[in-house]
């Protein structure tokens, strides 16, 4: 595998790999890669001849008081992750390689940005939107890997690549679990040990909002409040939101119907912590 840190180095090796007529998938990240982005990785790799993984902490989707500068990273590991997991390619570009001086395009996506996380961080999307358009460009795959986890993100960048008519297919992968239930995620390293237990309230919330839509319940409200009473019994945890969306439209539903997501974020201590699951009405 290759590290390489330009767009001019990506490209000269994506050409050679279409030269040979073999296909590329991408893995976007940003970096401190966990047994979730290796799951995708491992798709990306069954899926494709070639995977590029990109390692890129991107500026521009945190918001001032968010935890940029703090972000877990460890570029080594991420590599020899990389690797073992059967990519081909890593691009860890600079922030001035991606963003070099009068940069001044972005990409905004309307309506579906502007419930759950989109509400709360503004400006998170246009950034993330931006430099996955940026790297869908650089790397022209034929289809890139992100996890459900970021299921309004998944949600977004399917509607960027439909509007845009990217010739991309995307493909989401399924939330991976700690054993003990907790969602992956490269800010669960934030959490001190007594937070890393009061974080396990997201997953039992969640199976507890789950299991009455199994027993048939279908009202929003009624759902939403079993998440939050079982929220509200850990006195570490914050609400950010507890919601139920059309899983394409990311908008509120008062009833369930087809498919809905059901997502939160919580605030552990100060570490924001996002979950949830979608479920099919027949
Ligand atoms: O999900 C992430 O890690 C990031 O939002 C992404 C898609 C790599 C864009 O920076």
């Amino acid at each position: 595998m290759e590290l390489v840190t330009t767009v001019q180095q990506v490209r000269q090796q994506v050409k050679a790999w279409r030269k040979e007529g073999l296909t590329v998938g991408l893995v976007p990240t940003m970096g401190f890669l966990h047994e979730g982005h290796q799951s995708l990785i491992a798709r990306a790799a069954k899926e494709n001849d070639r995977v590029v993984v990109s390692v890129f902490v991107n500026p521009i989707q945190f918001g001032p008081n968010e935890d940029f500068a703090q972000y877990p990273r460890d570029l080594e590991q991420d590599s020899a992750l990389c690797e073992a997991t059967g990519a081909s390619l890593l691009f860890h570009p600079e922030p001035e390689e991606m963003y070099p001086e009068h940069f001044s395009t972005h990409v905004d996506v309307d309506g579906v940005t502007e419930n759950l996380c989109g509400a709360r961080r503004p400006g998170h999307f246009r950034g993330v939107c931006t430099v996955v358009s940026k790297l869908f460009h650089i790397v022209a795959p034929d289809r890139a890997y992100f996890g459900e986890k970021d299921a309004q993100q998944l949600a977004v960048i399917r509607r960027m690549v439909r509007d845009l008519n990217f010739d991309i297919e995307i493909v989401g992968c399924p939330i991976v679990r700690e054993a003990d239930g907790l969602a992956k995620s490269s800010r669960n390293t934030y959490l001190s040990p007594q937070e890393r237990r009061a974080a396990l309230v997201l997953n039992r919330a969640l199976t507890a909002g789950r299991t009455a839509m199994e027993r048939g319940e279908r009202r929003a409200q009624a759902i939403l409040s079993i998440i939050r009473d079982e929220l509200d019994e850990e006195e570490r945890a914050n609400v950010d939101y507890v919601k139920m969306v059309d899983s394409v439209t990311m908008e509120d539903v008062e009833t369930a119907q087809r498919d809905v997501l059901v997502a939160i974020a919580v605030y552990i201590g100060k570490t924001r912590l996002i979950d949830n699951f979608t479920f099919h009405v027949e």
